[in-house]
């Protein structure tokens, strides 16, 4: 080798530090040059509703997130206060069935969930299939596993802005872990 040539990864540029900080500066140069797209990661709040708890469905609905390759990063089992309840459908707060809503949604346990991944909330919200049942395709959850709009076992944030306020309200900071998934590398190029 001649005394210019500089060989990847050896000598004084070759600890493990200096090799990171020479890939992060490739990978900015990569994205400046718009050579590389790194994927942009969200967050979203999926909710197993007190009828998919009690119909025992929450295992099937964290399999398909799983299975999608989405990542688990929160969730706890809760009896929701009336108060939370209310506060989670606020946008609804003028609906006839408000009130009903808010009822069933604080009468038993429900399971809030953060998944993340790219493109998250929208391809989750694609998952669970419409509103009402009766309009969502076989092989949705709500296709798949329901009948009523009343009795529609999930919850999805229905936009980033929302996922962040429902994330933030079903979650402190604390309780969201940070991993990184070995899948990772056979799930995003
Ligand atoms: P979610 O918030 O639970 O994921 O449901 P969504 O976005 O698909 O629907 P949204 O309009 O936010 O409604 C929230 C929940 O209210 C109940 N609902 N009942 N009786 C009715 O006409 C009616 N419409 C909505 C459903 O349980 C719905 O998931
Ligand atoms: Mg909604």
């Amino acid at each position: 080798m001649h005394s210019h040539e500089v060989k990847w990864g050896t000598g004084q540029g070759g600890t493990p530090l200096n090799r990171e900080r020479q890939r992060v500066s490739l990978v900015t140069l990569g994205e400046a040059a718009g050579l590389i797209v790194q994927p942009t990661m969200e967050r979203t709040l999926i909710a197993v509703k007190s009828d998919g708890v009690q119909r025992g469905l929450t295992g099937d609905i964290i399999s398909r997130f799983e299975r999608r390759g989405f990542k688990l990063i929160g969730m706890r089992l809760v009896k929701p206060s009336e108060d939370l309840a209310k506060q989670h459908y606020i946008d609804l707060k003028d609906k006839p069935f408000y009130a009903g809503l808010c009822k069933f949604t604080s009468s038993g346990p429900f399971v809030a969930m953060c998944w993340e991944g790219q493109n998250i909330v929208k391809m989750s919200r694609d998952m669970l299939g419409e509103t009402n049942p009766a309009d969502s395709k076989p092989g949705t959850i709500r296709g798949d596993l329901c009948v009523q709009v009343g009795r529609n076992i999930i919850h999805g944030s229905d936009s980033l802005e929302t996922a962040k306020k429902e994330v933030a309200l079903w979650f402190k900071p604390e309780e969201l872990v940070e991993w990184k998934s070995c899948m990772e590398p056979y799930q995003y190029e």
